[in-house]
């Protein structure tokens, strides 16, 4: 689906806000001294299954693990968009670091390989250089150079605090992921991607949907998340599997419909199962994926307030993979950003928490979704221009 990010929306994302990473190091220059451990991203509420998938990459970052030994490990997660690769490395890495295995702390840095403006290696590392405390003007130029030096930082660091995590989130290509490998047996390096990557000599673990049981799972847990005593699942066992096979066992899909029930506490399964599928129909020219997150985005965003759909709209015409307070307030064209409309998208699933307090982002699937619906609209293509202006 990358391919459809196409289109004027990109052109937002140049200047000061295409930063790749997400470390705080990049945005709060003048608080207290960054760690790089601050760049990890909330573990994902009520996060089901994979317990295979999350066994085998403790077993690739485990620093004593034989297999590590003299050699760098590098693992690679792939898998389709919103099939969960960036939740389960977020799961990984935070098991990992609770089990004091990185005390070097967490890189993390989005690669954006299936938009059109990627990054670059030599860009990725430069982030990941300011990440690790490098000062801009000690940065050269070149991918050998800067990959030499992120070798040599991350030695030190090794030997004064200890090994570190790097996450490349949304790699499409091993020359984008190869230039990241740290030196030293005890960094490890984990990637995400849409495809498989075979160059890059790593540990391949490729990710599938959920399987019928976790993805039921799923659903109840999300409900019961919202209101402990939801059993709306489980009363309607069969209506459940059906809303979970229609969503394709997909993540993203299933935490879309299954916020649809936490707002409306009298819809029961059934019927939520009936609008989907009607919503499904509408899509048939979508491949199966494709038309289990389309049907779930098409039916979220129909059912949001004037102000709510707005802003998504908004949101997916930001500059950058992440917005900050500023940056929203901004595109809203108001003073403050608009906290209370943030926290409902939160709930719909249809934005999520950035890294650090006070910043968001949309899965790109979702950006593509918004992208989209602005496009086929020559009055909310306005908007978005005059939004484009005032950033
Ligand atoms: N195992 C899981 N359990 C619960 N929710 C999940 C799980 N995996 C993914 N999700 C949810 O699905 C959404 C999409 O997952 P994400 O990791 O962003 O997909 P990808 O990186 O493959 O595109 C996330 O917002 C997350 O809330
Ligand atoms: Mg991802």
């Amino acid at each position: 689906m990358g391919e459809q990010y196409g289109g004027d929306h990109q052109d937002f994302r140049g200047g000061k806000f295409n930063g790749p990473f997400t470390a705080k190091a990049e945005y709060h220059q003048h608080g207290p001294a960054p760690t790089a451990l601050d760049a990890l991203p909330p573990k994902v509420a009520g996060f089901t299954g994979r317990s295979d998938q999350l066994d085998e990459l403790l077993g690739a970052f485990d620093p004593d693990g034989g297999e590590a030994s003299g050699a760098v490990l590098v693992a690679a997660v792939s898998g389709l968009g919103g099939i969960g690769k960036t939740a389960l490395a977020v799961e990984a890495a935070h098991a990992a670091c609770g089990k004091g295995w990185f005390p070097g702390g967490v890189l993390f840095v989005n690669l954006h390989g299936y938009d059109d403006d990627r990054v670059t290696a030599e860009q990725a590392l430069e982030t990941l250089l300011r990440g690790l405390g490098t000062p801009p003007e000690h940065i050269p130029n070149g991918v050998d150079a800067r990959a030499a030096l992120y070798r040599s930082v991350l030695a030190e660091r090794e030997r004064e605090l200890g090994a570190v995590l790097v996450l490349a989130d949304n790699a499409s290509s091993a020359e984008q992921v190869s230039p990241l490998r740290p030196g030293g047996a005890r960094h490890r390096l984990l990637a995400t991607s849409r495809s498989k990557l075979p160059q890059l000599g790593a540990r391949l673990l490729p990710l599938g949907e959920l399987s019928p049981g976790e993805a039921y799972d799923l659903l109840d847990r999300a409900l019961r998340i919202a209101a402990p005593g939801d059993a709306r699942v489980v009363d309607e066992s069969e209506a459940a599997a059906e809303l979970a096979l229609l969503c394709g066992h997909l993540p993203l899909a299933l935490q879309i419909a299954a916020a649809l029930l936490v707002f409306d506490r009298d819809k029961t399964v059934a019927e939520l199962v009936v609008e989907l599928a009607e919503s499904g129909d509408r899509l048939m020219h979508l491949d199966d994926g494709e038309r289990s997150v389309r049907a779930a985005f098409d039916l979220s965003y129909r059912r949001l307030p004037a102000e709510q759909a707005r802003l998504l709209r908004l949101l997916a015409l930001a500059p950058g993979p992440e917005v900050t307070a500023e940056v929203v307030a901004v595109l809203d064209g108001a003073d403050a950003a608009p906290v209370r409309v943030l926290d409902a998208l939160c709930r719909a699933h249809l934005v999520e928490r950035g890294s650090g307090r006070g910043r968001w982002r949309l899965h790109d699937l979702v950006r593509v979704f918004g992208v989209g619906v602005v496009k086929g609209d020559a009055e909310l293509w306005e908007e978005g221009e005059a939004a484009r202006e005032r950033v």
